[in-house]
């Protein structure tokens, strides 16, 4: 699947709020993925910055008013709202949030947005105490009850000093969300359980054997899912990124502590996708206290971890499960060996060391393999394409499996 917002129009809407400025990041970031953006701003947003950075960085004329002689964008209203596949507002001041939820339209934003009829999004962001005032409550119901998709804002420390839910969610958030609305919906009602991340097996309080993994592709995978419509758990290892948004997150240090929790996902799963770099051993003796530095070498003995994979492989019942092969050598041989022995439906490959592949990186470089024998090349991705194309793969799967049983 390529990149969603690549080719479409929106319209990004600002109101006077101090996050007004992350608006800016927010259309970068839109620009940075093929989309064309046309900012709506309000007077009042233009006291917080100005209309001509975002003329500059959206590359086209801002509307700002509605009765400007000469000023082709108070008569263009309408027909960029018609146009338009998303619009999306941040920040959205309570003031915004109010005249929109009561039908007024005496700006250039409120009134464009009466006469949109693509996905409308919102993000307010305010001082805590005016977002959990009654009134703007209120407000963000009707408009959730009229439509409206209504980001919930962060909480934390406030510009306004107050800590407390009113901050403007970050932009890549935002982005998020606005790619997740653009996604067609065809995992809806499947359950997908992912892994991702390395283990961590410990030798003592303070040391643990472990692998370079860093979950991106796991994460990846579950972000992807999630904007087609499934219903996700990710069991992670230790990782330093975000949680993706709605999603159900299992974080877990060790193999044992990741069996067990896929084992308990398993029996709800329509499919599971095992990315995690499961540690295949572990020191088998854990000392209670830091290992002290001796004189001479240190032998350390090392035991097996359960083979999660395997052990899904016998346990399945109507799950489609894939697994994923890092390999130095000999993908295709290893790659197939391991999908047989361990019954797998689909089995992702790549090659270490690959250039644009691997571990930390951003993109990746796999072969698919299926049962039947055959295979798909894939050139050189970010995660989040392979991670579409895969699941491009496992629906073709699941669609071939209703028709088989007419279900
Ligand atoms: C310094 C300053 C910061 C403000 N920050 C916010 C804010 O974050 N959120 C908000 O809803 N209103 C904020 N306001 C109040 C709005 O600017 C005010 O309600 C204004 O009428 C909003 O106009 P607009 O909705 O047309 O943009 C702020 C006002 C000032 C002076």
């Amino acid at each position: 699947m390529k990149n969603v917002i690549d080719g479409k129009k929106i319209v990004l809407g600002v109101c006077g709020g101090i996050a007004a400025y992350k608006a800016v990041e927010l259309l970068r970031g839109l620009k940075k993925m093929g989309a064309q953006v046309r900012v709506v701003m309000t007077e009042n947003a233009s006291w917080f910055i100005s209309p001509l950075t975002f003329q500059a960085l959206s590359g086209l004329p801002v509307s700002t008013g509605l009765f400007r002689e000469n000023d082709e964008t108070c008569f263009k209203h309408i027909d960029w709202a018609q146009e338009a596949d998303l619009v999306v507002i941040a920040p959205a001041t309570a003031d915004m949030i109010g005249k929109l939820a009561n039908g007024i339209a005496d700006d250039a934003l409120s009134t464009f947005m009466l006469a949109v009829t693509s996905v409308k999004m919102v993000c307010p962001s305010m001082n805590s105490h005016m977002y959990e005032n009654r009134v703007v409550q209120r407000n963000l119901d009707t408009l959730e009850s009229d439509g409206y998709v209504v980001l919930e804002p962060g909480a934390g420390e406030l510009a306004c000093g107050t800590t407390g839910p009113g901050r403007l969610p970050d932009p890549p958030l935002i982005l998020d969300r606005i790619v997740c609305h653009l996604t067609r919906k065809d995992f809806l009602g499947k359950n997908v359980l992912v892994t991702a991340g390395p283990t961590q097996e410990p030798m003592d309080p303070v040391r643990f054997i472990s692998n370079p993994s860093s979950g991106k592709m796991g994460y990846a995978i579950a972000r992807a899912a999630e904007h087609r419509g499934a219903d996700v758990t990710l069991v992670a290892g230790p990782t330093n990124l975000a949680d993706p948004v709605n999603v159900k997150m299992i974080k877990v240090r060790t193999a044992d502590q990741m069996a067990s929790q896929v084992f308990s996902c398993m029996q709800q799963a329509d499919i599971i996708i095992k990315s995690a770099a499961v540690s295949d051993y572990r020191p088998k003796k854990k000392s209670l206290h830091k290992l002290k530095k001796k004189d001479g070498d240190l032998t350390v003995e090392f035991e097996r971890t359960q083979d999660i994979l395997k052990t899904l492989g016998e346990k399945k019942k109507h799950q489609i499960l894939v697994g994923f092969a890092a390999e130095t050598r000999e993908l295709r041989q290893n790659a197939e060996k391991k999908l047989s022995e361990k019954d797998l439906d689909l089995i992702v490959g790549n090659l270490v060391g690959d250039p644009g592949s691997g571990f930390g990186s951003e993109s990746n470089k796999v072969t698919i393999f299926c049962r039947d024998g055959s295979c798909e090349r894939l050139p050189s991705m970010q995660k989040s394409e392979v991670a579409h194309a895969l699941l491009d793969r496992i629906k073709m799967l699941t669609d071939h499996k209703i028709e088989k049983t007419g279900g």
